[in-house]
């Protein structure tokens, strides 16, 4: 995709005044921004402190009125976006990138880690209102980082399954061996979509190939401009870049990426192990 294919409109940064902040943990916050880009579930935002920095954050949702977005504060941008408070200013670009497909009254398996939980239900109210049938197993490390849980369960025709690390709730170990126990069990799926830490996206697309399950990933790298110019986000071989082509993924793509699972890259282009 060329860059110029996407509007000036989406390109350029507007300032929109926060309605309403939304503690979720210590160290997780949601906005619920007065907007609406008519954003597709998966895609993403550049979200814009001046002087500060400029960030991609996955849309959590976005229902014509207002678009959510959930992050947790780990560094510089997202520790000063957290002290933020309703009424003051954010800017914000997109929407950008690709977006979870499905077909009406599918069967879907969603497996979120960490803030993959608030892209995933994105998706998950979206395809509830196409009358699919959902399971969603959402893995963290322990019982108070869990995100979003009583808002999946909220949806219709929603199972919410539940793993963490330490056993503190739910299924002691990874969500996807919750969903591997499930297949085993005779459980099926048209489609898993998943987005959370990368190795656990490798985990995924890996039981998916084995259990030839058509399956979408998202996956994060380095993003500057968000649509397609700078190309910080290509990944090998391919070149292909994150912020247009992705950050949705299917996982016959997803498997030609050699960088996957094993390194990213920085803002220079340094390469880091994950
Ligand atoms: C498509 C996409 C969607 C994302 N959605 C969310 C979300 O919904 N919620 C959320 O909490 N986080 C999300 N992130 C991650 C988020 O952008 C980084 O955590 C954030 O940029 C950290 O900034 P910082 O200044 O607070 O921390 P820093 O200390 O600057 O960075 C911490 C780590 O965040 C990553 N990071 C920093 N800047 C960028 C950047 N411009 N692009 C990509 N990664 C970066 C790097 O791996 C870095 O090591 C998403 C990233 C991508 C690529
Ligand atoms: S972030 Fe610039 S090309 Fe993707």
């Amino acid at each position: 995709m060329c860059a110029n294919s996407i509007p000036l409109q989406t390109r350029l940064p507007r300032t929109v005044r926060i309605a309403q902040v939304r503690k979720e943990t210590d160290m997780v916050t949601t906005f619920i921004l007065p907007i609406s880009l008519g954003s597709l579930p998966g895609q993403f935002v550049m979200l814009w402190l001046p002087g500060k920095d400029e960030i991609p954050m996955s849309i959590a949702l976005d229902d014509g009125e207002n678009l959510h977005v959930t992050f947790f504060a780990v560094g510089d941008m997202t520790k000063a976006l957290q002290k933020l408070q309703a009424g003051e200013l954010v800017g914000i670009r997109g929407p950008f990138g690709t977006s979870y497909a499905w077909e009406k009254k599918q069967r879907l398996g969603l497996v979120a880690g960490g803030y993959g939980a608030a892209p995933m239900f994105f998706a998950a109210s979206q395809a509830a209102k196409d009358g699919c049938t959902l399971d969603v197993i959402i893995g963290a490390r322990s019982k108070e980082h869990l995100l979003y849980q009583e808002t999946f369960a909220s949806l219709p025709r929603t199972t919410v399954h539940i793993a963490t690390d330490d056993g503190s709730a739910g299924h002691k170990g990874h969500n996807v061996a919750v969903l591997e126990q499930m297949l085993d069990d005779g459980e099926r799926f048209d489609q898993i979509f998943a987005c959370g830490p990368e190795r656990m996206l490798v985990a995924v697309c890996a039981l998916c190939e084995k259990r030839g399950i058509p399956c979408l990933l998202s996956l994060e790298r380095y993003m500057k401009c968000g649509y397609g110019l700078c190309g910080n986000c290509s990944v090998d071989p391919l070149g292909i870049r994150l912020c247009v082509d992705g950050p949705v993924v299917n996982g016959e793509l997803v498997r030609q990426i050699s960088e996957f699972g094993t390194y990213h890259r920085d803002e220079l282009g340094r390469k880091h192990l994950f």
